[in-house]
């Protein structure tokens, strides 16, 4: 009777085990994989466990709220914030090219990171943070070709690898999970539905959804359109059916519109929804006319900067989910 209270007290017990009483610590991107993970270690050890979210100003609204206040609402972690928002728009100035921003975001990740990793570990010299917790899942497992070794956070999906002297001892209690199973873990752990349920986000963020340079307007400009079309898909009763659903903010192209009486120039959003299995391939979701409309009203009404909205009908290949 392999139930999921099976896994969670079993897993549970696994991480006290290994633990024992040395001190962890724990990056939270506010995906579900590293809350998971996270609140199931907190479970096993408590206090022993520090997180680190850093906030690099790049996710989507109320999603920096979700991870400092609901998330600990419902763990009780102990929770370290880096506010490090000037600092990525700072290092993000200007640039354009998304392998560029990539690079950028990756990198002050790191940085960050580490900073605050020292500062924890540094706390009490007597107790040194002797462990590392990441949400590696089982396919994730497979395609790194199931090495274990040092610290090596999946460059594509997370956002970089952590650097060789930061050595810590893994703690990976989601090694033999697929994604399905770790909500049902999250749920039995009992973790908000906005974080069990989130679509996957890329750790990136909207850097890679604003098609030309980051800056603090356009984020604001995305955040907005953003969070009506996840308001009314989830209205729609949707979000379970929908694999992702990026909206782009076209920040170089201008378009003519008009708007009451008068002309505007503004810029266009793509909307972006498809569904997939894995990632690996995608089809462009066929969300219902009337959903697209209420989105498309409400976008062109709420944001000023927006006065034209698409929507991406190709599927992967040839185009990929993300635009950058
Ligand atoms: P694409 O755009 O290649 O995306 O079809 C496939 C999946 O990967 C996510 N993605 C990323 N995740 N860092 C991440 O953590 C990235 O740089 C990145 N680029 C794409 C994307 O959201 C989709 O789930």
């Amino acid at each position: 009777n392999w139930t999921m209270v099976n896994i969670a007290d079993e897993s549970i017990e696994a991480v006290r085990e290994r633990v024992g009483g040395k001190r962890a610590i724990c990056a939270l991107s506010g995906g579900v994989d590293s809350a998971v993970a996270a609140a199931l270690v907190q479970r096993a050890i408590g206090d022993q466990l520090t997180c680190v979210f850093v906030d690099h100003g790049l996710l989507r609204k109320g999603e920096p709220e979700q991870v400092e206040k609901d998330f600990v609402a419902a763990t009780g972690v102990n929770l370290h914030v880096v506010d490090a928002q000037d600092r990525f728009l700072a290092a993000l100035d200007g640039v354009s090219d998304p392998e560029q921003k990539r690079k950028i975001i990756g990198r002050e990740f790191i940085r960050v990171f580490e900073e605050a990793a020292r500062e924890i570990v540094g706390e009490d010299a007597a107790e040194p943070v002797e462990f590392l917790v990441q949400g590696t899942l089982y396919p994730d497992v497979v395609e790194s070709g199931g090495g274990t070794g040092a610290a090596n956070i999946k460059s594509h999906h997370n956002v970089g690898g952590l650097p060789e002297d930061l050595q810590f001892k893994l703690v990976e209690p989601l090694r033999t999970l697929f994604k399905d199973e770790v909500r049902a873990l999250g749920e039995q752990l009992g973790l908000p539905s906005e974080i069990v349920w989130r679509q996957p986000f890329p750790g990136p963020g909207l850097g890679i959804r604003i098609i030309g340079a980051v800056t603090r307007d356009r984020l604001d400009i995305l955040r907005d359109a953003d969070a009506i079309a996840r308001e009314e898909l989830t209205r729609a009763g949707l979000d379970r059916d929908i694999w992702q659903f990026p909206v782009v903010l076209l920040a170089d192209v201008r378009s003519v519109g008009v708007q009451g009486d008068s002309r505007t120039y503004g810029h266009p959003i793509v909307l972006r929804p498809v569904t997939s299995e894995d990632a690996m391939t995608a089809d462009w979701a066929k969300l219902p006319y009337d959903l697209l409309q209420k989105i498309s009203t409400r976008i062109t009404n709420e944001v000023r900067e927006v006065n034209r909205v698409a929507v991406d009908i190709t599927s992967k290949p040839p185009g990929t989910i993300e635009w950058e």
